[in-house]
């Protein structure tokens, strides 16, 4: 049995900073299913927010204020406090790790304009900021690379928790196929959203809800599962991100009568509105039949900006324009949709990256989330862009902090290694005994239409109910599916089947969350409640598991200086 006083699983942005945090005087697993620098921290494109002041005066107070009334007052307080006066710090500890910032004229680092922040605080590197992040921590972990062992290519099948204690996790070596248990004093789970349940969206292939599902069969709960953020710029029928800072640095969103559309819904902010009410007044659009050039989308224009704007703030976008659909934006507009993007739910943490079990806020001791995976909740109902690299910088290193002091408290517990290992053992084998017709393939890609098309940017009672049934149909469908591969080395189809059955689970919770809250808030948006109902639905979701059923809570939120007030931008 391999063993680690911490071991983290997931090794984007939080995962790799709370492992820096861990590794002086501990031992250290990194778990991974990609590779370090594969994580889909490196897709975040636009900038990390931090109230530096660079370019216009700022104040720690603005950025708490605009992040809670970007997520429409369903944040908790006293959390989102603590993230922004921490930002500042945190963007001058990575440009110390080895960040890459753009720069002012005079040497500073550069900060430009983004959807709902009042001020121009996204620091970036032109539009690969997660990309260079991910890249500076990667090397500070190199660095410590006698401290931390890297588990590149494994997969995270289930937490291990006893007596209400978690002790470790079952794993697969992806390269072996060997079923594998890891015993750990702390475990961190950073293994990022689930964006994949969605036909488009600007995920990576690996956000497949794994650790959200792992937690929530160990009798964790989801917390706020059917807020669902919808970038208003995936490409078209595709997804890719075409980077917000598109608009930060000017562009214009344009309907297919040629008009800058935003004016009529958020006329002080127009394009730099939060990206629920830009991805809704989009999709508004292309319902109304006003999509760009008569299709499903919307343009995204940036040929004002100039040829050298672009190649040095957007170098990145304009490149993926060429590749992926051939369309040169310094020439002409790109095509865009809303695209689902990011999950503002998942495992409660307190704010030091305990994971908290009930609405009284019981420990799962030794269990720890930090990242996309967490809900601590500093994003409310809706997360504003770039405080997102934030939320991982910031949470990795405080969660980090936690788990080591956790792991230097205790010894090891108990395990019954036999038990654990045979439970993962029995759900492989059961796949590969399945003699079932259905296609997994036709499984997945249902799942992905039903949830763009019934809970989606605009949901309903009669479209959630729809996509529920369909979501149970499937399930069942899953049980009759058949492996052709039945080998150990490498056998993705199998980690793609285990997948699967992830998100279907993570695509009932969302559906059951988003029937529940009927009221409109954020990135949740019913056409049966269209208004915030602070009377009913000001508090969080806590969606239990309860044998094969669902069992709603709710937890209160916290409100410290800013009290709900009307949304307007
Ligand atoms: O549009 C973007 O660059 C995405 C950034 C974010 O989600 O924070």
């Amino acid at each position: 049995m391999i063993k680690h006083d911490v071991l983290i699983v997931g090794a984007g942005l939080a995962g790799m900073r709370a492992a820096i945090e861990c590794c002086e005087d501990l031992s250290v697993g990194l778990l991974t299913k990609v590779y370090p620098s594969r994580s889909h921290s490196g897709a975040a494109q636009g900038g990390i927010a931090a109230a530096l002041g660079n370019s216009e005066d700022d104040s720690w107070e603005e950025h708490m204020f605009d992040t809670i009334k970007g997520g429409d007052y369903l944040n908790d307080q006293d959390a989102v406090e603590e993230y922004v006066k921490a930002a500042p710090r945190i963007i001058y500890e990575l440009e110390h790790f080895g960040c890459v910032f753009s720069r002012m004229a005079d040497g500073r680092i550069a900060q430009r304009s983004f959807g709902g922040h009042s001020k121009p605080r996204a620091c970036f590197s032109a539009d690969r900021t997660g990309h260079a992040i991910l890249h500076a921590l990667h090397e500070q972990l190199m660095k410590r690379g006698k401290e931390i062992r890297i588990y590149n290519e494994w997969y995270l099948h289930s937490l291990i928790v006893e007596e209400d204690q978690c002790h470790g996790v079952v794993v697969s070596n992806v390269k072996t196929g060997e079923v594998e248990i890891i015993q750990a004093k702390s475990v961190i789970f950073a293994t990022g959203g689930y964006g994949r349940v969605f036909k488009i969206t600007t995920n990576a292939y690996a956000s497949t809800a794994d650790g959200a599902i792992a937690a929530f069969n160990a009798g964790v709960p989801l917390e706020d599962p059917e807020f669902v953020q919808f970038h208003p710029s995936g490409l078209y029928r595709q997804g890719i991100l075409f980077s917000e800072a598109a608009r930060g640095e000017g562009g214009y969103l344009l309907n297919g009568k040629g008009e800058r559309f935003m004016e009529a819904y958020a006329p002080a902010r127009m394009e730099l509105a939060p990206r629920d009410i830009v991805s809704r007044a989009e999709q508004s659009e292309i319902d109304a039949g006003r999509g760009w050039n008569g299709e499903g989308c919307i343009a995204l224009d940036l040929r004002h900006l100039g040829e050298a704007r672009i190649m040095e703030r957007l170098p990145q976008i304009r490149q993926l324009g060429i590749d992926f659909i051939g369309v040169d934006c310094i020439k002409a507009p790109l095509p865009i949709q809303p695209s689902a993007h990011y999950s503002m739910g998942g495992i409660p943490t307190d704010m030091f990256g305990q994971v908290i079990l009930n609405k009284d806020k019981a420990p799962l001791k030794g269990f720890f989330a930090a990242g996309e995976c967490a809900c601590v909740s500093v994003h409310g109902g809706n997360r504003l862009g770039t405080n997102s690299l934030l939320d991982a910088t910031v949470f990795g290193e405080r969660t980090g902090k936690s788990a080591a002091e956790h792991a230097r408290s205790v010894g090891f517990g108990q395990i019954n290694e036999g038990r654990e290992k045979a439970g993962v053992l029995k759900q492989i084998e059961e796949i590969f005994q399945r003699t079932g017709t259905e296609s997994y393939n036709d499984i997945r890609n249902t799942m992905k239409d039903t949830m763009m098309e019934q809970c989606g940017v605009f949901r309903d009672s009669g479209k959630l109910n729809e996509c529920l049934k369909q979501i149970k149909l499937l399930q069942e469908k899953f049980k009759k599916g058949k492996v052709t591969d039945k080998g150990k080395v490498f056998n993705t189809e199998l980690f793609e089947i285990i997948e699967l059955g992830n998100m279907l689970k993570m695509a009932e919770i969302i559906t059951v969350g988003a029937l529940n809250r009927e009221e409109s808030r954020g990135g949740h948006y019913r056409t049966d409640f269209p208004k915030r109902d602070d009377d009913k639905f000001l508090n969080h979701t806590l969606v239990h598991k309860d044998g094969d059923q669902l069992k709603l809570d709710k937890k209160p939120v916290v409100i410290t200086k800013y009290p709900p007030k009307e949304r307007t931008y």
